[in-house]
């Protein structure tokens, strides 16, 4: 793998704006991926991301069993698998087989980081007290992983029924953050 290690202390920019993550996880040898928009960052160091991962999903039963995952970051160039991802289930379906995706080993959790991602965010469950509720999870982000070859990354984020925006321009404005 070519990526490098990020600095936890930066992570709250990679999620910021909201792309459509694939949440990778592994029980028992057996992995899964699964398309999430509905996540939020909480805290910028160390960074906690609050997301909704629907009960019925495979990955919720998964996710609850081991309390750990990896947040990846695709681009356009995976429109395709993030659909596919999203409109399977890893209960009867191996996504990464099925899709074409590669793993690649976590350095601090069991979930394997998917290599075409630009960005792989180690996680592990920290709160769980809304999720019998609103099946909302709160993360905690323990290794980051960036595609340094990939400085402008361009993320998809879904508008609803199938409409996604393409991230486009970046601009710089004042800011009191160091
Ligand atoms: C663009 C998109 C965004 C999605 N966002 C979420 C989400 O935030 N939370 C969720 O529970 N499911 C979300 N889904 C649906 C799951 O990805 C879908 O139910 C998937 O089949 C679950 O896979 P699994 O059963 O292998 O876990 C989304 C699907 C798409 C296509």
């Amino acid at each position: 793998m070519s990526k490098v290690s990020f600095p936890l202390s930066k992570v709250y920019g990679l999620l910021e704006p909201g792309p459509v993550v694939l949440v990778s996880t592994a029980r028992e040898g057996r992995v899964n991926i699964m398309t999430m928009s509905w996540h939020t960052m909480l805290e910028f160091e160390p960074p906690l991301v609050g997301c909704v991962i629907s009960n019925s999903n495979f990955t919720f039963d998964l996710l609850k069993a081991t309390k750990e995952c990896v947040i990846n970051i695709p681009t356009v160039e995976l429109s395709k698998q993030v659909v596919g991802c999203g409109n399977s289930s890893g209960r009867t379906v191996d996504k990464f087989k099925g899709f074409g995706l590669a793993p690649v080993d976590a350095s601090c959790v069991e979930a394997p980081l998917i290599d075409q991602c630009y960005a792989n965010l180690e996680c592990r469950v920290v709160d769980q007290k809304m999720v019998a509720k609103y099946n909302f999870f709160i993360l905690e982000v323990v290794k980051a992983w960036v595609d340094p070859e990939k400085p402008h990354p361009r993320t998809i984020h879904h508008l609803g029924e199938g409409a996604f925006m393409v991230a486009g321009e970046t601009i710089h404005l004042p800011s009191k953050m160091k």
